[in-house]
């Protein structure tokens, strides 16, 4: 029997968010961002379900060369560009749209032989400082690109720092208007956080949001809103079973270092799942579990194949029964990612980038 534990992909529930992305920005194309693997859903288990996103956006050369060989023909972006100057030859040949962020990108275009000229979104570090250009050079790199026969179309992008937090987007929005106002192109600004929390603003949502972890049932701005102010739905479960249960004492500790100790007698549940799993090893006791659909705590710290739960409100939980470690229990009872990660002093998008490949994962059709 294999060990009892697995991950479930809902693929309704990928659907569904799609679908949300698109309500809160509808007069706008939705990139489906689908990188390190579909946040960690596996492409090729998400790809139908994001089917009806106008296009799907990802870093990898590799994840981009898979969707083509899954059937998709459409615009399919590249976030961080190319790497160095063959990936070009890629691009033309599977035709890849490709963030141009640095002056390097453009030499390798101008030196770049192709009979296809390529469509690029040209990228402004508008004060996130990590990839763009500044504001300052924004324009002349645009004139570059524009004066390329390798180049077809340019779009403008950006990239908010803080769309999930109380700094917000003004100061960002303000400097790329300021450094694209009378610039020809599409645009595209918004991640999850700025569609969900700023897409009622025509400028903000522009002609293509980046829609990523909102897709994968988490909140963008968790605990300030969780997945059901958003109407999200999770589409990841990672569920176990309790493998034993131990009968303990006041007094008694638990597990290594002997982080909990009982303050009166009480049943634990060991659950075959552990920080080998990705499960997060800094979840302290007290994150939430559910044990058959109702919810409990973790007691004493992570181990590699292990956790432990409190199974005082459970009298009935016995070896085999179902541990739900975020997502849907089979009882239809829900765990958001988000609780957990926030627990263990994290996001959701680490949690489900960590799903460890040792998790067998299976595509549930229903959500
Ligand atoms: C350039 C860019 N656009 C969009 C996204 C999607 O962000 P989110 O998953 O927060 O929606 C990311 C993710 O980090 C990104 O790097």
């Amino acid at each position: 029997m294999p060990r009892p534990i697995e991950a479930l992909i809902h693929a309704e529930a990928l659907t569904h968010n799609l679908a949300r992305a698109r309500a809160a920005v509808p007069d706008a194309r939705v990139w489906a961002v689908v990188k390190a693997n579909a946040y960690g859903h596996g492409i090729a288990r998400a790809f139908e379900a994001l089917r009806a996103a106008d296009g799907f956006a990802l870093l990898d050369l590799a994840e981009a060369q898979q969707l083509r060989d899954l059937g998709w023909r459409g615009p399919i972006l590249l976030l961080e560009g190319v790497f160095e100057p063959r990936d070009l030859e890629l691009c033309s040949r599977l035709n890849l749209w490709h963030t141009v962020h640095c002056e390097a990108q453009i030499d390798w275009l101008a030196m770049h032989k192709t009979h296809q000229p390529h469509r690029v979104f040209l990228k402004m570090n508008s004060g996130m400082n990590r990839l763009g250009l500044r504001p300052a050079a924004f324009r002349a790199a645009w004139t570059r690109l524009n004066a390329l026969p390798q180049v077809d179309e340019i779009s403008l992008m950006s990239h908010f720092s803080d769309a999930d937090g109380d700094r917000g987007i003004a100061a960002a929005m303000q400097v790329f208007g300021d450094a694209t106002r009378d610039l020809p192109g599409e645009r595209s600004l918004c991640n999850s956080a700025a569609t969900l929390r700023h897409g009622d603003d025509a400028a903000v949502r522009a002609d293509w949001v980046r829609a990523g972890i909102m897709l994968y049932g988490s909140a963008p701005d968790f605990p300030a809103h969780d997945i059901a102010h958003w109407n999200l739905r999770p589409t990841m479960t990672l569920r176990a079973r309790l493998i034993g249960t131990q009968e303990l004492q006041a007094g008694d500790t638990v597990g290594y270092g002997s982080r909990f100790t009982a303050e009166a007698p009480m049943r634990i549940g060991v659950v075959a799942c552990g920080y080998a799993d990705g499960y997060p090893r800094h979840a302290p006791s007290g994150t939430p579990v559910l044990v058959d659909g109702v919810r409990t705590r973790l007691v004493g710290r992570v181990s590699m194949d292990m956790v432990t739960v409190d199974l005082g409100a459970l009298p009935h939980a016995v070896r085999g029964s179902e541990v739900t470690l975020w997502g849907r229990a089979s009882a239809g009872a829900m765990l958001p990612i988000d609780e957990v990660a926030h627990a263990a002093g994290t996001v959701g998008y680490e949690l489900m980038c960590a799903l460890a490949a040792r998790v067998p994962v299976r595509l549930d059709g229903g959500s």
